[in-house]
């Protein structure tokens, strides 16, 4: 794959020192295969449910297969995007009791554990495993804090994307996906008043923030949303109004948001025929493969509305916490991660493109060879519901922003928690 095109928009964060420095201040002793004698390795993340679970078991077969004197315990902890998983996690490194190692994303999250004093540095697992070229360098820099590298990506997600169903949009009458706010909006309404379908599925009140990012993207463009997570940016301009106003909008067509109801069944709608639309990220991709739906037949996707020609991207990485019991097999499995045959087992499964640049691109298929092409050609844009823009805290300050919204359909108080939020939060 070439990148060296890629117009990294998001950059706001991290400070991409020089990755020529190699074995400053973390220091890995040992990267030895023999893996120092550890029996096991506790790797934690929040994939247990349909797609997710999949992606992960692909790459631990072949740990397994290289390693069979560890034995990998799976710490998953349920609840998409993290959102339990997150807390669980926070409360385990407050009582240093980390995993050997866990999934966080890409960006601002990331600092937050670097910053805390939580991880290691990878500096020269890095340099050893000779990983310095096989990521995009710009990726590199989102995992790099004042001249040290931190974490192993393992992919690339798209946050906006629209997955519809071609039967139900046929029934409606629409003969092709909207490419505008506008658009969408007419088609949710034409599919409301035409069918007994749902306009546009949700689930759980993550999956509302995850919608909310890609209204934002539309309505602001690459380079407002950009900005928006710079220190001093200021929230409380009409084109945050307009955009509030168009989530409002957009939210009447949607099923009654079920704290219950992940992500995984709110998407299955489009696949069942029972609703037109879901925008979420590309993990379905992953998940409609695991049920056995036909790409086309019964489901499409596009950029969500509005979008097209943006990336809003966001990469898993694997890290080394400090303190980890089974040091030496964490090493084994971030060397699994860093692979290019983990990477191509893992991605296809996960409906996620490889982190690495030379992975092996006739395995992406449908979906995932459309966004290979997408990755090469769109502008990019920071996803902050999972975690490249925000760090912990904005996050959730925008999640309780967004639940009141949800109940008061009110812009005006939306918008000033939003600008509260920004001045409070903002890194
Ligand atoms: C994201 C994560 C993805 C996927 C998704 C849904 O935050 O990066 O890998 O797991 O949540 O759970």
């Amino acid at each position: 794959m070439v990148r060296n095109r890629r117009r990294w928009m998001p950059i706001v964060l991290l400070a991409a020192g020089s990755l020529a420095l190699a074995g400053c201040g973390g220091g890995n002793k040992n990267s030895n295969p023999a893996s120092g004698g550890s029996t096991q390795v506790e790797v934690f993340s929040w994939w247990t449910g349909g797609g997710e679970a999949k992606g992960l078991e692909a790459m631990v077969a072949d740990f397994k297969a290289k390693h069979p004197t560890i034995a990998f315990q799976n710490a998953a902890v349920a609840g998409g995007s993290g959102t339990n998983a997150k807390a669980v996690l926070a409360s385990r490194l407050q009582a240093q009791q980390p995993p050997d190692s866990f999934q966080g994303h890409a960006g601002a999250e990331l600092l937050d554990y670097i910053k805390a004093g939580q991880l290691e540095t990878l500096d020269s697992f890095y340099d050893q495993n000779q990983l310095r070229s096989v990521f995009p360098q710009q990726l590199v820099d989102q995992i790099t804090f004042e001249g040290h590298v931190y974490s192993v990506p393992v992919n690339i997600h798209r946050s906006n994307v629209l997955w519809y169903s071609p039967k139900v949009l046929t029934e409606a009458g629409i003969s092709a996906p909207p490419g505008s706010i506008a658009e969408f909006i007419a088609d949710l309404q034409q599919v409301k008043q035409k069918t007994k379908k749902i306009p546009l599925s949700l689930g759980a009140q993550w999956t509302a923030d995850h919608l909310w990012e890609s209204v934002m993207l539309a309505d602001l463009g690459p380079d407002g949303w950009n900005a928006l997570w710079k220190s001093g940016a200021d929230w409380s301009g009409a084109n945050v109004t307009k955009a509030l106003q168009d989530y409002a909008e957009i939210l009447k067509y949607t099923n009654a948001e079920a704290a219950s109801t992940d992500w995984q069944l709110a998407a299955k709608d489009v696949v069942d025929g029972k609703a037109a639309f879901n925008i979420m990220g590309d993990w379905a991709a992953g998940y409609f493969k695991e049920l056995g739906k036909a790409p086309d037949t019964d489901y499409k996707w596009a950029a969500s509305p509005g979008t097209d020609g943006v990336y809003m991207w966001l990469s898993d990485s694997f890290t080394l916490p400090k303190g980890a019991k089974h040091r030496d097999a964490a090493v084994e499995w971030l060397k699994e991660c860093a692979s290019k045959q983990g990477q191509d087992l893992f991605n296809p499964q996960k409906g996620s493109i490889p982190a690495r640049k030379d992975a092996d691109t006739s395995l992406y298929k449908d979906y995932l060879a459309w966004a290979l092409q997408q990755w090469q050609a769109d502008k990019l844009a920071g996803s902050f519901w999972h975690g490249v823009t925000a760090n912990n805290q904005w996050h959730t300050d925008i999640d309780t922003a967004v639940g009141l919204f949800l109940r008061s359909k009110d812009v005006g108080k939306f918008q000033s928690a939003l600008v509260s939020a920004a001045q409070n939060d903002a890194q």
